[in-house]
């Protein structure tokens, strides 16, 4: 199997390349439109053939680059079948597994961050969109989030995974490349409370976990509702921006990166 995690600087994404070395098919994981011409160069070196594309959801701080990918590429484009992204070709369900050459990834309904979330299971790792990230977790104030629904998809799926699963989310900011439930129980400052709480149901810890939930869902806030609501929107149509410039669109990702976690 071949593996690489790309990142966006701008946008602080992580974009993953897998694939199989021996059909040389490929998929590509949260691609950020800007890096197209970079993820098809990378294609062409390694020899391979794209032929999925998915994104974890619809993302609110940079623009998706799975219709620029579908259409230089002909590739399929992927998402759960909760996405209201209706001009996506393959919607998956709940542990629906897509498959290519050689190698299988699982689908698996994570809400929280956004309420049509999914991560994807592959092996030994997981692919947990902003659904969990590695000092943190994805906001749940816009997009019909929800910290309940958060707190399920984390302790009632991910976790359930085997302890050893490796955890890739689609953004750090401070670019640690991926973690380790161990870590994430430990370290995560919000996952260490929950935990906290998951273990001993005790409604003060509760309490302090909803204050600093809050407190950073507040320190979200800053962010332009404008620049986000364009990013969702462009997003619902997979990152079609025909009549926005570049240069534009530049400006207002880069206003929104960091808004997600
Ligand atoms: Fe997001």
């Amino acid at each position: 199997m071949l593996f690489r995690q790309l990142f966006d600087q701008t946008s602080s994404t992580f974009t993953y390349l897998i694939a199989s070395k021996k059909g040389r098919e490929a998929l590509i994981i949260d691609p950020v439109l800007e890096k197209v011409e970079q993820y098809i160069k990378l294609l062409k070196e390694l020899d391979l053939k794209l032929v999925k594309v998915i994104d974890t959801h619809i993302h609110a701080d940079h623009i998706s680059g799975i219709a620029e990918l579908r259409d230089k590429t002909n590739c399929v484009t992927v998402m759960g079948d909760k996405t209201p992204a209706d001009v996506v070709a393959m919607r998956v369900a709940d542990e629906e597994i897509i498959k290519i050459d050689g190698i299988n990834l699982k689908a698996l309904y994570t809400p929280g961050h956004t309420s049509e979330s999914f991560s994807f299971l592959m092996k030994d790792r997981v692919f947990t969109g902003d659904t969990l990230l590695i000092r943190g977790t994805g906001r749940t104030d816009f997009q019909n989030g929800d910290p309940r629904d958060s707190y399920n998809s984390i302790f009632n799926k991910l976790l359930k995974l085997p302890e050893d699963t490796l955890v890739y989310p689609a953004h750090d900011y401070t670019e640690r490349r991926y973690t380790t439930y161990e870590e994430i129980l430990n370290i995560n400052p919000y996952m260490r409370l929950a935990y906290e709480y998951y273990k001993t149901k005790n409604n003060t810890i509760k309490d302090k976990f909803i204050k600093v939930f809050t407190e950073k869902e507040k320190s979200l806030a800053h962010f332009d509702e404008y620049d986000i609501n364009l990013c969702v929107d462009i997003n619902k149509m997979c990152g079609v921006v025909d009549d926005i410039s570049y240069e534009t669109l530049d400006q207002l990702w880069s206003k929104s990166s960091g808004a997600c976690g």
